[in-house]
């Protein structure tokens, strides 16, 4: 299956990806943007990162049930994983709630006006 279609990478790439990454013994975690420079490709509109991310996390779940890599590195990199989406989701938050507050402040200028 098709993971991105601008880069065309398939699941099979993102697992080979992820078990050369986690078996490397870098301290690296497999993020999208980790496994698509892996790949020696790059993201362009960035709309399979979500799949990417799931593609990622089925990879490393049957990493853990081969048992080819360390459970212990695999649980780590995927708390590491969670904590980032965790930032990120913050991160959004932040900025819908910045982008929905200045709509209302420009709205109230407008009946003022
Ligand atoms: S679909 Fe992956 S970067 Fe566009």
């Amino acid at each position: 299956m098709i993971i991105c279609s601008c880069a065309v990478i398939s699941e099979r790439d993102i697992d080979c990806a992820v078990i050369e990454i986690m078996s490397a013994g870098t301290a690296l975690i497999p993020t999208p943007g980790v496994v698509f420079r892996h790949l020696n490709k790059k993201m362009n509109c960035c709309t399979c990162a979500p799949v990417a991310v799931s593609a990622i996390y089925n990879a490393m779940d049957r990493l853990a049930a081969d048992t080819r890599v360390c459970p212990f590195a695999l649980a780590d990199a995927r708390a590491k994983l969670i904590r980032i989406e965790e930032r990120r989701a913050i991160r959004q938050r932040r900025v819908e709630t910045a982008a929905s507050a200045l709509r209302t402040s420009s709205a109230q200028r407008r009946i003022v006006a």
